[in-house]
């Protein structure tokens, strides 16, 4: 690790996890914990919870957990040594002077090299494009009436047509090859090394904190893919950023413009519209949804005004009213997409469209409509019954009426007999519904029941017994050491557990630090400290649950132990020790 550990530990303990979550999520006290909405999972009732004693943060919903490090990490997409430093400043705790070698350095923390060498990569495609090599990329970003200041701003650039200069640069700063690999910046093969991107106008993507962590080229002229984008690495997840979002999160205005592309976001933030941001290429997600419901509870979708935007938008609207975001979308005809518009009809006109943006619902009706002749009685009544089937959606009374209401006024619909087809339609169906079912919500605990085995899951529940409850130390003196833990990462873990047990203080969030450098391991071992509902130690069952799962444990240890045994003494030991294991009874209370 970069740092030694005491003062990794003097930095965390210096701050109080709940002082910190506090600063980006609102808490509530509810017995010796305090909960609130997660903020990296959509939810409307609170599943995230912060453990004063324990110093760490969980969500019961997602899965996500950590100490007072990790949640800057996760939530400001920070790496290790940044999240350090800011939690230094905050305690006023000096960070000793880094002394390493580059390539110690690389080894201590890869996604501060990875940063590191994509804003090099930034630099000097920007350099490229104000310079004589780079003509071509400048000339296409100033005919598109992009002006200096944007270009500077959004930090654009120039691949050049070479195909390995970018690598050349990269090498002659000291990097390696293997680190330049995880960049997705090249591609090293044995039929020699290339850029990825070349001949290409470059817009680096920034996160939220203006750092680079990723590209989107775009080619000169005609050519395919016309817009070429960095793959997802261990900085970049295309599903949990936005383009422009670390201008348009400092913009004044209470909603976001979500758009398509580059291109789009910026020419309107030229245009003054600042609050502009992209999901590129990809869908917006439910890890977008969340990642806008931090910043603003209203957006107005400006996709392209073709098939495949509105497609687009009926997509996006589920999801952002999922996340409780308020939803509309704005008009872009006759034009393709705000790039166009604005360059034709300027930006008072396009404010003048973002006012009249239409309801998000009374769009996904009037995209419905198209799809009926409705001088067709019979089509017409098909319209009817699926506008109907559709305002069902609102499990508010109140609100549904609201919308039979402007929906009845808008399409010429008598109001009375709408309502009525509506509730007809309602009772038909079982009674007006409870909200949509969360599709997110199911996909993350879908993730979350990835597969364990019988024994790992033992060893996993043992351990967050023993965190959860030390006095169950005492049931399996004699029995159960860290050795029996057979799964290498809880081995680890139940070594240090047992140790902290031995001299009287179990550090999670202080155990948690030993993993912080590999996120899946550190997720694994920070869901060790929660047990989840159904596997907390409070009732008969799981009393019983108990002693079974020290006998799994404590079985299949000596069952891996006999497979592994080389002599015969050995052996004998084991077999000892497994019929005395038929004997054995553990109770607790
Ligand atoms: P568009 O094709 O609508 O791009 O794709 P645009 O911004 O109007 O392009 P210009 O104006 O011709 O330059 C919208 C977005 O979809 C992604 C890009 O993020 C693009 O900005 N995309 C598009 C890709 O990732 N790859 C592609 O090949 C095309
Ligand atoms: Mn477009």
């Amino acid at each position: 690790m970069f740092y030694p550990e005491e003062i990794v530990e003097e930095v965390r303990t210096k701050n109080d996890i709940v002082d910190v979550i506090s600063g980006y999520v609102k808490l509530q006290k509810k017995g010796s914990n305090y909960f609130g909405l997660c903020p990296f999972h959509n939810e409307k009732s609170p599943s995230f919870s912060v453990s004063s004693s324990k110093q760490m943060y969980y969500c019961f919903g997602c899965g996500a957990g950590g100490n007072a490090i990790t949640f800057l990490m996760e939530y400001e997409n920070y790496s290790f040594p940044e999240a350090l430093k800011a939690l230094a400043d905050r305690a006023g705790v000096a960070l000793p002077e880094k002394d390493m070698s580059k390539e110690a350095r690389a080894q201590a923390d890869l996604r501060t090299t990875l940063l590191e060498i994509n804003k090099l990569a930034a630099n000097y495609f920007y350099y490229q494009l104000k310079h004589p090599q780079g003509r071509a990329g400048y000339e296409y970003l100033r005919n598109r009436q992009l002006t200096d200041d944007t270009i500077r701003r959004f930090g654009l650039g120039f691949a050049n047509k070479t195909g390995d200069d970018l690598y050349r640069y990269l090498k002659d700063k000291g990097y390696r090859d293997q680190i330049l690999k995880e960049t997705g910046l090249v591609t090293i093969e044995e039929k020699g090394t290339h850029d990825k991107f070349w001949n290409r106008v470059m817009f680096p993507i920034m996160d939220v904190n203006n750092r680079v962590i990723g590209f989107g080229g775009r080619v000169m002229g005609d050519g395919k893919p016309k817009y070429l984008n960095s793959p997802e690495t261990r900085l970049f997840d295309k599903s949990r950023n936005l383009y422009g979002l670390n201008y348009a999160r400092t913009s004044r205005e209470k909603f976001l413009l979500i758009c398509e592309g580059y291109m789009d976001v910026i020419a309107m933030h030229q245009a003054g519209f600042t609050n502009a941001v992209a999901s590129l290429g990809t869908a917006l997600t439910p890890g977008h949804a969340s990642l806008i419901k931090r910043y603003a509870d209203q957006v107005i979708l400006t996709y392209d005004s073709d098939g495949a935007g509105v497609r687009a938008a009926l997509r996006a609207i589920p999801i952002l009213k999922e996340a409780g975001i308020s939803c509309k979308v704005l008009n872009l005809e006759p034009y393709k997409d705000p790039d166009e518009f604005i360059k034709n009809l300027g930006p008072e006109e396009f404010r003048q469209r973002v006012d009249k943006a239409r309801n998000s619902f009374l769009f996904e009706i009037d995209v419905m409509k198209r799809e009926y002749d409705l001088e067709d009685p019979e089509q017409k009544t098909r319209f009817y019954n699926s506008a109907a089937r559709k305002l069902l959606e609102f499990p508010e009374a109140l609100e549904r009426d609201n919308y039979i209401q402007a929906v009845a006024r808008e399409h010429f619909i008598n109001y009375q007999d709408l309502r009525r087809l509506v509730n007809n339609l309602g009772s038909r169906l079982g009674g007006v519904p409870q909200g949509g079912r969360s599709q997110n919500s199911l996909s993350y605990k879908d993730r979350k029941k990835e597969k364990e085995d019988g024994p790992k899951r033992s060893q996993r529940l043992l351990l967050t017994w023993l965190i959860e409850d030390p006095r169950l130390f005492e049931k399996i003196r004699g029995i159960i050491t860290p050795d029996d833990f057979r799964e290498e990462l809880y081995h680890q873990v139940a070594q240090m557990v047992f140790d902290g047990h031995a001299k009287g203080d179990v550090n999670p969030a202080g155990i948690l630090n030993h993993f912080i450098d590999d996120e899946e391991r550190y997720h694994t071992v920070a869901s060790l400290f929660h047990a989840n509902v159904g596997e907390s130690l409070n009732n008969e069952e799981q009393k019983k649950a108990f002693s079974e799962t020290v006998l799994k444990v404590k079985k299949n240890s000596l069952d891996e132990a006999s497979k592994k045994a080389t002599d015969m003494a050995q052996l004998q030991e084991i077999i000892k020790a497994q019929s005395a294991l038929k004997t054995l009874n553990i109770s607790i209370d």
